[in-house]
């Protein structure tokens, strides 16, 4: 995490707490973290769809530093798409961070790189700010192709955006296989693969949009692993799944990425 840019830590809670549940934990969270800790570091939570509007109006009555997220959306703005939500929507509900490319959208409703690049344009052309998701598999990983999947994805999934956009966004690389397991990447794994995808960016784009751009690490983060990932020059923070549904652990993981940012 060198200087400059901020440390982004997200709680993805997936489908789990409904708004009553997820109320608790926004307030647990809030009497947690000490206020001046937003000065070093960016919290985003990503609950869903059902629990946005509690949460928006929980964290604009406490005037709470948390940035709402949301776990997907459509790319389109409107229509015939039973089920979805437009990304118009959440931005009036104030989101601000939008997860897009997740492994699990990829892999069990079939999103690939086409239609996560229309909704990395449709998030930003709304002034949110992606979160594109790239991993490997186990598989991939093992037969040593693991820059190339992610950096096609990577590639992909930004194509067609403005550098000043790109600039703004956050690639979180979450290798499939430490998502949910409790096997974590090693950091020097986690840098390896985040450095590659920071040299791609600067190759396509230029160096200082890409040392403009958030890249976090996702794949069983635990406030005992935090530290050593932000250790590492080219991860910038972290994306949660599991350990974010426990405030008490989140609030360790964001205190931990404060510190490792002073
Ligand atoms: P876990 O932290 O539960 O492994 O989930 C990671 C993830 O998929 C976050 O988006």
């Amino acid at each position: 995490m060198p200087d400059g840019r901020v440390p982004l830590i997200s709680g993805n809670w997936k489908m789990n707490l409904d708004h009553f549940e997820a109320l608790r934990n926004l307030q647990k969270l809030a009497w947690l973290l000490p206020k001046d800790v937003y000065e070093r570091v960016d919290v985003s939570l990503h609950p869903p769809f059902t629990d946005i509007r509690t949460l928006q109006t929980s964290i604009e009555a406490d005037r709470m530093d948390v940035l709402l997220g949301a776990q997907h959306c459509h790319h389109e703005v409107s229509g015939a798409y039973t089920g979805e939500v437009s990304p118009a929507f959440l931005a009036k509900l104030d989101v601000k961070l939008v997860i897009c490319g997740h492994s699990e959208r990829r892999e069990l409703f079939g999103e690939n790189d086409e239609i996560v690049n229309a909704k990395v344009k449709a998030i930003l052309a709304h002034k949110m700010t992606p979160i594109l998701c790239v991993g490997e598999t186990l598989a991939e990983r093992e037969a040593g192709e693991t820059e190339a999947k992610v950096l096609g994805q990577v590639a992909a999934g930004i194509a067609g955006a403005k550098k000043d956009q790109v600039a703004s966004m956050v690639i979180a690389y979450e290798p499939i296989w430490a998502i949910g397991t409790g096997k974590t990447a090693t950091a020097q794994d986690a840098q390896d693969v985040c450095g590659a995808i920071r040299r791609a960016v600067a190759a396509s784009t230029d160096a200082s949009t890409a040392g403009s751009i958030r890249i976090q690490y996702g794949g069983s983060v635990k406030a005992g692993t935090t530290a050593e990932l932000m250790a590492q020059p080219d991860v910038d923070g972290a994306l949660v799944g599991g350990a974010s549904l426990d405030p008490d652990e989140f609030a360790q993981i964001v205190k931990i990425a404060a510190g490792a940012s002073s």
